[in-house]
Order: structure tokens, then sequence, then C-alpha cells
């Protein structure tokens, strides 16, 4: 049997996709939309190399984040844990190894997106010691002509 020690983690590169991609699609929570295609996440791993990571389990990917920073603030997105290593710290390791990239590279906050009705993933964050806010509210705006339902991320 697979145990969370067993588990290793690794900076994600573009050949992981498929994988990713699969476990993210198998993870409620986690919303994918354009610009998480093979050549969007390429790019963000382009853009912020070493700071997102995957775990496997020998073979399989089972675990997965999309970590990076703007120079100032860094942002963590796209988490997902395979349902069958779930509760066992596997999430807790994933963000732990982004907060310390990030940290390295001199990134003092990070803040992260959570769908209001995930409350899974919202008692997961405040448990590993994020504080959930209530002074801020959501706005985005699309840069492209093609209109989009609003709730897209
Ligand atoms: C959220 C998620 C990544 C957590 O991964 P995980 O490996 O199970 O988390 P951990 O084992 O590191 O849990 C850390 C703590 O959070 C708690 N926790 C984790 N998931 C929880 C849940 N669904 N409900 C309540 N508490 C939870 C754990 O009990 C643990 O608490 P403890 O320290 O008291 O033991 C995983 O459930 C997942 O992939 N969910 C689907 C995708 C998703 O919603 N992603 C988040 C998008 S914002």
């Amino acid at each position: 049997m697979t145990t969370a020690v067993d588990i290793r983690l690794a900076a994600m590169t573009p050949a992981d996709y498929d994988e990713v991609e699969a476990l993210w699609k198998a993870s409620p929570g986690v919303g994918l939309y354009p610009g998480d295609d093979r050549a969007g996440i390429e790019r963000f791993l382009r853009r912020n190399p070493g700071l997102s990571f995957v775990a496997r389990d020998g073979r399989n990917v089972v675990g997965a984040v999309l970590c990076g920073h703007d120079g100032r603030r860094g942002y963590v997105t796209h988490l997902a844990v395979d349902a069958v290593c779930r509760g066992e710290g596997l999430g807790t390791r994933l963000i732990e190894q982004c907060l310390d990239a990030l940290a390295s590279a001199g990134i003092e906050k990070v803040h992260l997106f959570v769908f209001k009705d995930n409350r899974g993933a919202r008692t997961f964050w405040k448990r590993i010691g994020w504080e959930e806010r209530d002074d801020l509210v959501t706005m985005s705006r699309y840069l492209t002509a093609a209109r989009r339902l609003p709730e897209d991320e």
C-alpha cells in the first residue's frame, strides 16, 4: 500500500500535463477555464519556473498545484489531491513546497481563490493557517472579444 511518505514531490513540467489535467478534471472544486489548456499551462510554467508541483506515488500523479508570483504577491491555484490519497497531509505538503519556493523568491504574502460553496477546501485552508477574507470581493474582466459567463474564473 502506498503511504504519504512514499509520495514524492517534484516541480511540474509540461510533460506532466495530461496526468495533471485528468486529476483536475476528476476534482470537483478545481475550475478549468480558457487558459488551462496545454498551451496555457506551459506558458504559466515558463513564466513561473520551479514554483508549481506534482506529487507522484512512484508512477502516477496523485497531487498537483499551480503557483506563481508577480514580483510582489504570490498566488496558488488548481490544488488537487487524488481522492484515494486525501487526508494524509499531501495537500499540506504541496502547499508548503509552494510557500517555501515563494519565500525563496522574496515573496511575503500569498493569495488564492476558493469557490464559496467548496466547504471542504475552505476548512482545509483554514486548518493549514490561511485567513478567510470578508473585506474583499473579486472582480474580473476578459480582454478578449469572446463573451464568457461571469462566473468563469
Ligand atoms: C482540498 C484538498 C486539496 C485537501 O488535500 P488533503 O491532502 O486531503 O489535505 P491534508 O491531508 O493536507 O489536510 C490538512 C488538514 O485539512 C483538513 N481537511 C482536508 N480536507 C478537508 C475537508 N474536505 N473537510 C474538512 N477538513 C479537511 C484535514 O483533516 C487536515 O486537518 P488536520 O491537520 O486536523 O488533520 C483535497 O481535498 C482536494 O483535492 N479536493 C478537491 C479539489 C479542491 O477542492 N481543491 C481546492 C481548490 S481551492
